[in-house]
């Protein structure tokens, strides 16, 4: 996989035997959302067909989207990345879509010679539409999902935090459901635009995803503007790990630390969504000082053009391009990722 940026500049610092010591270390790649995984090629192969289908228009915007993501991320701020997934969504709405997708972001971790990772928990919010509803969009995912080993793939069931409360009973709902089957579902995350919805709405909801033994992600903290008094409600519901935890205050990081609570680091996301300024003062580092579990993720490899590789070269990488970390303490940080699955607490 080709990728650019931050991750690639440090990838291509790298000896062919670091690029072999991370390629060979066992890696969880524990926060990567589906639809923005998509390989470039897949989507243009779904936009050209799409748009040569009977009746259909020209889209501007999944036009648009396309050229974006082709010329590679050029946020100004992280909201700019939110407005691409409506185009992408255009494309994958159907169960034949849907599934073409998953096969090839699972085969993207998982597949090849030399897998990404050992292990992938791959999110996804189930999206009703047209073709079909929130249960047969998770059952094609699982579908596909389940082709690998339970050692190697599980599903966490995201929910957008615009979501109200019939859509967040639907979806913990099945959630639930499926796993009570026996289907490889694992966790649910919380994930969307960092500033929408409303939080106390989720209580109840997430209690009822961890008595059902699911694991529980949130997305926590991504923007300044996310006000401390949310950050503590959602810390209050007991997650096992957190998405981004960027902007955590004092009382918030004793609770982290507190609970071990996993961080699910996603350098290059942060960096190129300008939440975080520079590799140097990233976040990771205060949690790597006290050995607090971290997880190293790609987050959106679609729209950020890294690979889970890339993620760990931004670590081995000597400083400024990299943290400059020794081999040894990237095994240790991969082992975490590993510990962190929620599959194993299942
Ligand atoms: P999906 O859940 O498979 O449809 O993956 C895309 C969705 O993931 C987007 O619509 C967002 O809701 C969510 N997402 C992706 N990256 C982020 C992030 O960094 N923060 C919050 N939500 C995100
Ligand atoms: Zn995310």
């Amino acid at each position: 996989m080709q990728i650019f940026g931050p991750a690639a500049d440090a990838l291509n610092t790298l000896t062919p035997s670091q690029i072999d010591f991370l390629e060979r270390t066992p890696k969880a790649e524990l926060h990567a959302h589906l639809n923005g995984s998509i390989p470039l090629p897949l989507l243009q192969e779904l936009a050209a067909e799409h748009l040569s289908a009977p009746g259909a228009q020209e889209d501007p915007a999944i036009r648009a989207a396309l050229e974006a993501l082709r010329a590679g991320p050029a946020l100004a701020e992280i909201h700019d990345f939110f407005h691409l997934f409506p185009a992408i969504y255009a494309l994958t709405s159907t169960p034949r879509a849907l599934a073409r997708a998953a096969d090839a972001v699972l085969a993207a971790f998982l597949g090849g010679a030399r897998p990404q990772c050992a292990y992938l928990e791959l999110r996804t919010t189930p999206r009703a539409t047209p073709a079909m509803d929130r249960a047969a969009y998770l059952a094609t995912v699982l579908s596909a999902l389940e082709r690998y080993a339970p050692a190697q793939a599980g599903l966490i069931v995201s929910l957008d935090r615009r979501m109200g409360a019939e859509a967040l009973e639907e979806c913990v709902a099945l959630a639930c459901a499926l796993r009570a089957q026996g289907r490889r579902v694992v966790g649910v995350d919380l994930c969307g635009d960092p500033l929408a919805g409303d939080m106390a709405l989720l209580g109840p909801y997430l209690a009822r995803v961890q008595a059902a033994g699911l694991g529980v992600t949130l997305h926590i903290a991504e923007t300044t503007e996310n006000t401390p008094e949310e950050t503590l409600q959602l810390l209050s519901y007991g997650p096992q790990r957190l998405g981004h935890a960027t902007f955590l205050d004092a009382e918030a990081i004793a609770l982290v630390l507190e609970k071990k609570m996993c961080i699910e680091i996603c350098l290059s996301s942060n960096i190129l969504c300008k939440t975080v300024s520079s590799l140097e003062s990233h976040h990771i580092s205060q949690y790597l000082t006290c050995d607090h579990p971290v997880s190293i993720c790609t987050d959106d490899i679609l729209p950020f053009r890294t690979s889970l590789i890339g993620e760990y070269a931004l670590l081995l990488a000597a400083k400024p391009l990299g943290l400059g970390l020794s081999e040894a303490q990237v095994a240790r940080i991969a082992a975490m990722s590993m510990s962190h699955r929620f599959s194993q607490e299942l």
